[in-house]
């Protein structure tokens, strides 16, 4: 299935419905996804980015339906991850003297990868190449998503090749986004960019306002996940502005898990205690060890506030919080306030730990925690409603 995105510009990527885990098992992808690949046809003909491995053969068999391959004059490699790369060594295998045009760290990472002596022709931010009437001027994107990421500007038809970046884990036979249901749609870019693109923000203020300071028209964005932005493409981009301005909605997320139940009753009686001072306030609950861990990071993400509870075994936290502790820090959120809570039965030190890794995370440890010796009862209840009601007067009312 080729479709037309422009006057000879054809998405020829292949879409994975069965896609359910990205990454290994580091990122779900309930909606499946897509590997977007791109041909244009101009007096000179280019390919950019193709597919995952297993679909290798499947992409060029379909490749070769829609043109002979020894038509394509340039192939684009924007980035050397196996999703978008993989099918590079089978393409490669008929067309094998023609020029891939790559970053400098693309000819790293792509040899690398494939170990192939492959015609590199590498591109900085600002080369063009010329089609024919039409030409692809290459920007670098480091960091968006790897060191070797680089995106492309088509002239004439004011294309955006961005490749990961604007990307969405969603398969559709809707290639455009204003085809597919909006909630979803923002639902999955959010999430994208909350678990993959998060640490990056910096990078990603400082290269939109590149870009936009080319001042050239935006007709589309083509990321090599998900759909085409040809409806107002710009939302997009201004969504990723908010996002990487240290994001926060009017939310506070409560993350915990419990071995036999008290670590819960504390979660759920802290939530009263926000709501009873702050009746407006979205305040979400999840046990980490039940909940999809992607989902739980996009919380947080969206949160000003969050508050992780565990209690104490071995001297130490459960499992189940610790990874998203570490998830946590290796993503490098910025400008949240926390707190922890937790039940114990002899050494009690869950909730120290909680805390400590929480400020190593870079999150504004606002109290010293909520310790509560053996099964919570009435009175202990009652001091995690007072906690929760403390907590959102420290943390205070949302701010548009
Ligand atoms: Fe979609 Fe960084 O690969």
């Amino acid at each position: 299935m080729n479709i037309s995105i422009a006057t000879d510009v054809y998405w020829v990527g292949k879409i994975d419905w069965e896609l359910k885990k990205f990454h290994g098992e580091e990122y779900s992808t309930r909606r499946g996804s897509s590997y977007n690949s791109y041909l244009i046809r101009d007096e000179k003909t280019a390919l950019i980015d193709t597919v995952w491995m297993p679909f290798a053969k499947e992409f060029v068999e379909n490749l070769k339906k829609e043109i002979d391959l020894n038509e394509i004059d340039f192939v684009i490699a924007n980035h050397a991850e196996i999703d978008h790369s993989g099918a590079l060594p089978e393409l490669m295998r008929h067309i094998p003297d023609k020029p891939v045009y790559c970053t400098a760290n693309g000819v790293k990472s792509l040899t690398g990868h494939y170990h192939q002596d492959w015609n590199f022709k590498v591109v900085k931010t600002g080369d063009r190449l010329s089609l024919g009437k039409r030409e692809l001027i290459f920007i670098e994107a480091p960091m968006l998503h790897w060191p070797d990421s680089m995106m492309e500007y088509l002239t004439g038809d004011a294309i955006l090749f961005s490749n990961d970046a604007f990307g969405q884990h969603i398969a559709t036979e809707h290639l455009f986004n204003d085809l597919v249901v909006q909630s979803e749609l923002f639902e999955e870019a959010i999430k994208y960019y909350a678990n993959i693109l998060t640490p990056f923000s910096p990078l990603v203020t400082k290269k939109i306002n590149e870009v936009v300071g080319l001042k050239v028209p935006l007709s589309a964005i083509c990321p090599s996940h998900g759909v085409v932005w040809r409806d107002n493409p710009l939302q997009i981009v201004e969504k990723y502005l908010q996002w990487a301005a240290d994001y926060q909605e009017d939310q506070i997320t409560i993350l915990y898990d419990t071995m036999w139940d008290g670590t819960r009753k504390l979660a759920e009686m802290i939530a009263k205690g926000i709501k009873d001072n702050d009746p407006d306030v979205t305040v979400k609950l999840a046990n980490v060890a039940r909940s999809d861990k992607n989902d739980v990071i996009t919380d947080v993400f969206k949160s000003r506030a969050v508050l992780l509870g565990s209690p104490t075994i071995n001297k130490g936290i459960l499992s189940s919080l610790a990874l998203i502790l570490d998830m946590m820090a290796g993503l490098r959120f910025r400008n949240k306030k926390a707190a922890a809570f937790g039940c114990y039965g002899w050494s009690g030190e869950g909730v120290k730990i909680i805390g400590e890794h929480l400020k190593a995370a870079g999150f504004d440890v606002v109290t010293e925690g909520l310790k509560s010796l053996w099964e919570p009862a009435d009175t202990e209840l009652s001091q995690a409603f007072a906690f929760g009601k403390e907590f959102s007067q420290v943390v205070g009312r949302h701010r548009e």
